[in-house]
């Protein structure tokens, strides 16, 4: 035992007491500061603390952002990040205060105080007022194993946990254990873990007060919320550095919007993907996928997308086509274009191997060398879907500009998006389901790593080679990419879905978490497959799940092969009118939608927020995994169940008027509703404007009439547009147009305004209708700006009053007199 003390530092005694079980695994933890020394790194600055061998770096990288380092042999690796977004972060505004006394060193940034106790080193994150946010647990100092590295954390009764990205389940993280390992899971359920992706960030949330921690580290990493002890929580990796950045809100919003500067925002994406969005596994042949399309078509059913999955390959080989089923592949594409559909086709990442048969990307990838190799050089073969296949190198940079320029193809032919699945990477015929973990990744500078180090950044890799790929070809056009698999910061390059889910109530169920989850944890532009991949669903489940994700970020229908048809017209007409009816909500909204969207790529606000982002101290919400909020202004309540008596309904603080009605409920009301199947419950904010359109059957059509302003009266009262031409780079040059609205209410009278931001945009509205809510009575007078107008109606049914503003391209305002 003495031996093992003298081995293993100070720190381990405490860890004797504290958690006997740990020590005989050979764990070591972090001793006693010996040295403190203040230290600087470009715009970070903070102190390093020597502790044995090991040191510490603690420093503030922008406000409200501290980073800590550990480097248990006291040499930090080079400085590198995959998720890292690369742009530079906000400099902090106020420099680092270090005090070191004698049994504590304080470090004040900012708002942010650090301390951290000397013997053992213990790190204690506070508010400026002393309130502890996320301390280190006592009796478990932060420690390592060989290679792996872990941090413990005390964990207050009354703290929640959330985001983690992709993990199933509830939201609420707390008394479960996560590991992140990109895995290729079909058929997911709710206790299947690790999934498709890895995103070791999280937020913590107690009374209305939230911080969040990411952990940069893509070995295999493990979270654990109160499985293993009662009254700490832990976060730890197999390998890598222990790097884990510190992020204050106080608000969650905060805490998000501080985790995308960190790891970057996604690219606002085409206006046309986020129109409905149909798919299978399969669609072919050429004849069937046009039929499809005319079907929408004659049904008046509005979408924008139709995919093409793997069989439109010849033997799965991605980047070629069977022109058996597909041949006037070209043709189709253009025609379907002209019917306002886009096609996206699949592009797996495994290149089949079939050596000079004139299949060009094994042949010019052979030449160039860009293939993961096995550790005696050769490359490294795995089986999937073409059989034999290599896999892309996609840490290189020279194998990410080889991969992005296999589009150029597609591009010319006028595919207009990719989809990237089994980029965990996913390898048939293996017990690991994956590659062996001693595959060699090579990096840019001569060095290399291995899978171990890769695996969770590969599927991020290969998005991101698509992405700056497609950049490059499409000219000044918005990529759209989907990716399956994830690393923090994928964001920056793909839109993503929730994988091979099944055609269960439960699946319908877990969506919502699973989305929510997403969104917080930087991904915003996030999806499932509407119905369920996995099986056929009934006709209420599928309705249901139209219903729901006309409101989800991306809205794609998708099943696998060999179930029944999934589009919305499959099961009779009563289905059919209804799943059109929310896929027309969806067009409706689509203003609203697309400012919501472009917040969430300026700010990583996500579009679907779980009800505490917007309302932290409503605490009886932290549990709730049904309701979501469609942006800031729209509560959903959606049916989940296939039996429902009747559903109830807790509304957030506030007013809220039923969208359908009118109707205006207050927070705290008892609301128990019975719901036919046409019926998604839908509130929207007293104190909302909303922007809306006329329906279209796809977005590349002109809305008829005017932009509709739902006006809906109450406390803080405002709502905005965000409009640009839908799928050029020209929004970067600020070629936009975004105005905002408000309302004031005094007790006789209502006041709208609107007020242009930036005019660079030229919209397809000249005018604007008004249907102002919540009206008990006929207004005395409607003024447009100083004029008097008669032109206006009063409806006392629905308690609204509607006019139009002709000349709505500028400034205006609309007094309503009572
Ligand atoms: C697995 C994907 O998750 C699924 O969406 C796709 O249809 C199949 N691969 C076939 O490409």
């Amino acid at each position: 035992m003495r031996e093992l003390v003298r081995r293993l530092g100070t720190g381990l005694l405490l860890c004797v007491m504290g958690s006997a079980g740990l020590l005989a695994q050979g764990w070591q933890h972090i001793g006693k500061v010996e040295r403190v020394e203040a230290f600087k790194d470009g715009t970070q600055d903070g102190a390093e603390l020597t502790a044995g061998k090991a040191k510490v770096r603690i420093t503030q990288v922008s406000n409200g952002i501290i980073r800590v380092r550990v480097a248990p042999n006291g040499h930090f690796p080079k400085d590198f990040s995959w998720a890292l977004a690369g742009t530079p972060l906000p400099e902090a505004s106020s420099p680092v205060q270090l005090l070191d006394g004698q049994s504590e060193v304080k470090m004040t940034a900012g708002a942010v105080n650090v301390s951290v106790i000397k013997s053992p080193l213990l790190v204690t994150f506070s508010d400026v007022s002393g309130n502890v946010l996320l301390a280190d647990e006592p009796s478990l100092p932060m420690g390592w194993n060989g290679p792996q590295v872990q941090v413990w954390k005390e964990m207050p009764a009354d703290e929640n946990y959330y985001a983690l990205g992709d993990k199933a389940g509830p939201m609420s993280r707390r008394n479960r254990a996560f590991t992140n390992w990109n895995t290729d899971e079909f058929g997911w359920q709710e206790s299947s873990d690790p999934l498709y992706k890895t995103i070791p960030f999280f937020i913590g949330l107690r009374k209305g007060v939230a911080y969040g921690v990411f952990f940069d580290n893509t070995y295999r990493s493990s979270f654990d919320f109160g499985k293993e002890g009662r009254d700490y929580f832990s976060f730890g990796a197999d390998g890598g550095e222990l790097n884990y950045y510190f992020i204050a809100g106080p608000e969650p919003k905060r805490v998000v919007e501080k985790y995308a500067t960190l790891t970057g925002h996604p690219p606002l994406p085409p206006l046309w993907s986020l129109g409905y969005q149909q798919c299978r596994y399969s669609y072919y042949p050429e004849s069937r996928v046009r039929e499809i399309v005319r079907t929408f078509r004659e049904k008046k059913i509005p979408a924008d997308v139709i995919y093409l999955d793997i069989d439109y390959q010849q033997g799965y080989a991605p980047f070629t086509i069977n022109r058996e089923y597909f041949p006037t592949f070209e043709k189709m594409v253009s025609d379907l274009r002209a019917q306002g559909f886009r096609t996206i086709v699949i592009t797996d990442l495994h290149i089949k191997k079939d050596a000079n048969h004139g299949y060009a990307p094994y042949d010019s990838g052979i030449k160039n060398d860009v293939f993961v190799k096995n550790p005696d050089g050769s490359v490294f073969v795995g089986k999937v879907w073409p059989d034999d296949s290599v896999f892309p190198d996609f840490t290189l940079t020279r194998a990410r500009n080889w991969w992005g320029s296999l589009y150029k193809d597609f591009v010319a032919m006028g595919v207009a998006g990719f989809w990237n699945d089994m980029n965990e990477p996913s390898v048939f015929l293996r017990a690991d389901k994956t590659m062996p973990l001693d595959t060699v990744h090579r990096l840019d500078d001569g060095a290399s790593v291995d899978h171990r180090a890769a695996h969770n950044i590969y599927g991020m890799e290969n998005a991101r080679a698509t992405y700056e790929g497609l950049l490059k070809l499409e000219a000044g056009e918005r990529p759209f990419v989907l990716t399956r698999a994830a690393f923090s910061g994928a964001q920056r390059y793909a839109a993503t879905w929730t994988g091979d889910n099944s055609s269960t109530w439960n699946h319908l169920k877990m969506s919502t978490p699973m989305l929510l989850s997403m969104g917080i944890s930087g991904m915003p532009l996030v999806g499932d497959d509407i119905g369920g991949f996995a099986g056929s669903p009934p006709a209420d489940l599928l309705t249901r799940w139209f219903e729901v994700g006309a409101l989800n970020p991306i809205y794609r229908d998708h099943t696998a092969k060999g179930t029944a048809d999934q589009e919305p017209w499959v099961h009779g007409p009563e289905h059919e009118a209804i799943r059109k009816k929310y896929i027309e909500l969806r067009y409706r909204l689509m203003p609203y939608l697309y400012t919501a969207i472009e917040e969430a790529a300026r700010t990583g606000i996500p579009l679907m927020r779980p009800l505490f982002l917007e309302y932290p101290q409503a605490t009886e919400f932290y549990g709730d995994d049904r309701d979501f909020l469609f942006g800031r202004d729209m509560f959903v309540a959606p049916v989940t169940t296939e039996m429902v008596d009747a559903q109830d309904i807790s509304l957030p603080p506030g007013g809220w008027y039923d969208f359908w009605s009118g109707a205006r409920h207050e927070h705290g009301e008892k609301i128990q509703l019975r719901l036919r199947l046409d019926e998604m419950p839908l509130y929207v904010r007293a104190g909302a404007i909303v922007p809306m359109q006329a329906v279209v059957q796809n977005t590349g059509e002109t809305p008829d009439g005017p932009l509709a302003l739902r006006v809906y009266p109450g406390e803080d009262c405002g709502g905005s547009l965000y409009e640009d031409d839908g799928h050029s780079l020209a929004y970067q040059k600020g070629e936009i147009l975004r105005i905002h609205y408000a309302c004031a209410t005094s007790p006789s009278s209502l006041t709208i305004t609107s007020s242009i931001e930036k005019n660079a945009y030229k919209p397809w509205w000249t005018s604007t209708s008004l249907t102002v809510y919540g009206a008990a009575d006929a207004p005395k007078e409607v003024r447009i700006g100083e004029r008097v107008t008669r032109d206006w109606r009063f409806d006392s049914q629905t308690h609204t009053v509607t006019l139009t503003v002709a000349d709505a391209l500028k400034n205006w305002s609309v007094r309503l007199a009572f």
